[in-house]
C-alpha cells in the first residue's frame, strides 16, 4: 500500500520537493510519494495544461493552508494537486472529482477521506457533494482562482507571472467578459467560507504561484 504524501510532508514546501531536494532523509521519501502521484497524472492526463493547474492549485493550498491552519498541510496539498486527475473524457461530469480516487486507490494509493471528500465537493455543481470543511472551501475557491491568475499573466506584455500584481487580478476579476469562464462566484466565497478579504486571498494565490513560475512555464 502506498501512501502519496508521508505524515511529515507538511514540513517540505512542495516546491522543495518538487525540485528534487534530498538533503535530508525524510525529504527523499516525500520526493519519492509525490513523484509517483505525479506519475499517476501523467499516466491519465493528456493535457500539459491541466497538470500546471493542479500544481498550481497545489501550491495555492499550501500557502492556504499555512494562512488557514485547519487540518493536515498534506492533505490540502493532496487534494490541491490531485483534484482534476480524473478530468479526462470518459469520466462524466457529475463523477469528476469522484471518480480520482477510485482510480488512485485501484493503483495502490491510500486517500485520506478528508481528501476525497475536498475532491468530490469541488466539483459541487455536478457531484452535489457540498463543501464543508476549510480545506473543502479552499479547494473549491482556490480552483478559478488559478485560471485567472494564469489568463492575467498572459495578457502581460513578458508573460509572466512576475510581472502581475495583486491590483490587476482584481481588475480582470471585476471584468467578468476577460476570461469569462472563470467562475467568480466560487472565488468570491472566500469572504464569506474562509474569513479571507478577496485581495488577501489573490495575494496569497498570486504569490504561491509565483514561487513555482518555473514548472508553470510562466
Ligand atoms: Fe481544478
Amino acid at each position: 500500500m502506498i501512501v502519496p504524501y508521508h505524515k511529515k510532508a507538511g514540513e517540505v514546501e512542495p516546491l522543495d520537493f518538487f525540485r528534487g531536494s534530498t538533503s535530508r532523509a525524510i525529504e527523499t521519501e516525500v520526493l519519492m510519494d509525490r513523484q509517483k502521484a505525479l506519475d499517476f497524472l501523467k499516466k491519465h492526463l493528456q493535457q500539459e495544461n491541466i497538470i500546471k493547474h493542479l500544481l498550481a492549485t497545489e501550491a495555492v493550498m499550501g500557502a492556504l493552508f499555512d494562512r488557514i491552519k485547519e487540518g493536515e498541510r498534506e492533505d490540502w496539498i493532496m487534494a490541491g494537486l490531485l483534484h482534476d486527475g480524473d478530468y479526462v473524457a470518459a469520466v462524466p461530469h457529475e463523477l469528476q472529482g469522484i471518480k480520482v480516487s477510485e482510480m488512485l486507490e485501484a493503483e495502490g494509493f491510500t486517500v485520506p477521506e478528508s481528501v476525497r471528500y475536498a475532491m468530490a465537493a469541488h466539483n459541487a455543481e455536478n457531484t452535489h457533494v457540498e463543501p464543508q470543511s476549510k480545506m473543502d472551501w479552499a479547494l473549491f475557491c482556490a480552483d478559478s482562482l488559478t485560471g485567472l491568475i494564469v489568463a492575467t499573466a498572459l495578457v502581460r506584455p513578458d508573460k509572466k507571472l512576475a510581472s502581475v500584481e495583486v491590483g490587476s487580478v482584481m481588475k480582470k476579476f471585476k471584468n467578468p467578459s476577460f476570461a469569462a469562464g472563470t467562475r467568480r462566484e466560487d472565488i468570491a466565497f472566500c469572504q464569506e467560507k474562509l474569513d479571507i478579504p478577496l485581495d488577501e486571498f489573490v495575494s496569497i494565490a498570486l504569490t504561491a504561484m509565483q514561487k513555482i513560475a518555473v514548472d508553470l512555464g510562466l
